[in-house]
């Protein structure tokens, strides 16, 4: 059975769902399950026959993460090489979930899972540790580094520009930041069909949506689909501001695109980022009638 941890997450949430749509046989923890409490991770896992775990569990509050460092480190770091080294003890997979912000923002093409990682705030300084914890304890498993997720469920950038569009006249968006919207449903689908594939080799995968916009790019592509499919009746002005002038505790990186070629040669498909917003604002929609 396939283990997925974080199941209340925006990832976590879908990942069920799509394995379950594969016809897995899985079982789902949250926060009741410590992913820092080695002990009770073992019991849970006793006498149950699993080949995968999935960990969507994570510290994701970036700017928060400036202020509470260590504790971002433990679940984002310890936590997974706690479950790497309980993959071991198992003979299962770990698949891990990583971030395109362990990268500066410095290149201008496509991030490839061989560069060197160089974090410029807390949240991508843990999830780089992550990585490391997680390939020394635990060296069959895949990591698969991932970017601006949106999805259904917990707070993200669709369904906080979808508010804001709603109640205001006028939104300031950053438009010197680029990378990748992905919908949590393919993600979770590809992270689905890894597990049930432990043939595939292991080590460091870049998956998110193809192609890439800017912050401000992807609140137009919001509202103009929003607008199309009849979540908003009407447009509200956009503005592209500079990151400067959007101060935040952590600092992001200006460019954090992934190269998809090796996920790609796996025979996962990365659906271009506009065809999967536009699902799921139709997903959207179908909730809403
Ligand atoms: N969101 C993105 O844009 C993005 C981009 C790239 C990569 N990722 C990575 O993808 C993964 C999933 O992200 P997400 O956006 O789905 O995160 P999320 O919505 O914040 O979900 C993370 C879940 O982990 C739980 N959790 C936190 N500490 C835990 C612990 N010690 N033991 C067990 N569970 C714990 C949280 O519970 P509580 O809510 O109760 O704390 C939450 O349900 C993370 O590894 C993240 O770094 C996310």
């Amino acid at each position: 059975m396939i283990w997925i941890i974080g199941r209340a997450g925006l990832l976590g949430a879908e990942v069920s769902k799509a394995v379950e749509k594969l016809g897995l046989s899985f079982a789902a923890t949250g926060r009741e399950l410590d992913i820092l409490a080695p002990h009770a991770l073992r019991d849970f896992a006793r006498g149950k026959d699993i080949h995968a775990i999935v960990n969507c569990a994570g510290y994701t509050a970036v700017d928060r993460a400036e202020a509470e460092e260590d504790l971002a480190v433990r679940v984002n770091a310890e936590g997974p090489e706690n479950l790497a080294r309980l993959s071991l003890r198992l003979g299962a997979r770990l698949i891990h979930l990583s971030t395109d912000y362990v990268f500066s923002g410095t290149k201008r093409e496509p991030y490839l899972e061989s560069d060197a990682p160089d974090p410029v705030n807390a949240y991508g300084r843990s999830k780089a540790e992550g990585e490391t914890r997680v390939l020394a304890a635990g060296p069959d498993s895949v990591i698969v580094r991932s970017a601006w997720l949106y999805g259904r469920h917990g707070g993200n950038f669709v369904s906080t520009m979808l508010k804001l569009m709603r109640e205001r006249d006028s939104v300031d968006v950053v438009d010197d930041q680029h990378g990748s919207p992905t919908w949590a449903a393919d993600l979770a689908g590809v992270l689905a069909g890894l597990a049930a594939r432990p043939d595939l080799p292991a080590g460091i995968y870049h998956y998110s949506g193809e192609g890439q916009a800017s912050w401000y790019g992807f609140a137009v592509e919001i509202q103009s689909l929003a607008l199309k499919h009849g979540l908003l009746d009407r447009a509200c002005s956009l503005r592209p501001v500079a990151t400067s002038q959007y101060p935040r505790a952590a600092r992001r990186p200006a460019y954090s695109v992934l190269s998809q070629e090796k996920i790609k040669a796996l025979g996962f498909r990365a659906p271009p980022w506009r065809e999967s917003l536009e699902r799921f604002i139709l997903s959207l929609r179908g909730m809403q009638s």
